[in-house]
């Protein structure tokens, strides 16, 4: 989904509501991945330390607080998948890390990383979602999107 359309679908929701949250910042992340397709130099480097920053709190809040709520609706499936590609993304930014960032190197594994994270996102939407959705109510969302707030604060 674009920033747009992930901003139109938060827009469905209170504001402090977990899935409000999520959505946003999964347009954030999208807009935060372009900003270091679109710079080059000290400046590619600040966006992509900036973004890999903000992934890595986004996806460890999810990890804490999303999954239990998956994981007791279906079982452990899902969740076993949507942690393996968050790990598989720390790693694609770990070895990011240490590439020149105006090498073509950089430009191929970050193309990589970048619909990673796109897919990644389009899964936590269509399948994790919809769960919380149903499993939890307004208030009780509203309150783990406070509580996911403050873990990414931490
Ligand atoms: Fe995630
Ligand atoms: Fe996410």
């Amino acid at each position: 989904m674009s920033a747009e359309e992930d901003r139109k679908q938060a827009e469905k929701y209170a504001a402090g509501d977990i899935l409000a949250i999520l959505y946003r910042q999964h347009a954030d992340i999208t807009e935060s991945l372009d900003r270091v397709s679109d710079s080059k130099g000290e400046e590619r480097s600040a966006n992509f330390a900036a973004a890999t920053k903000f992934i890595k709190k986004h996806e460890t809040a999810e990890q804490a607080l999303i999954r239990p709520v998956i994981e007791k609706v279906d079982g452990g499936g899902e969740t076993t998948d949507r942690n393996a590609e968050e790990k598989k993304a720390d790693q694609a930014i770990l070895a990011l890390s240490k590439l020149d960032v105006d090498s073509t190197d950089f430009d191929s594994q970050f193309a990589t990383l970048k619909s990673a994270v796109s897919e990644h996102a389009e899964s936590e939407e269509t399948i994790e979602f919809p769960i919380i959705e149903k499993a939890r109510t307004e208030e009780q969302r509203i309150e783990l999107g406070q509580q996911f707030l403050e873990a990414m604060a931490g």
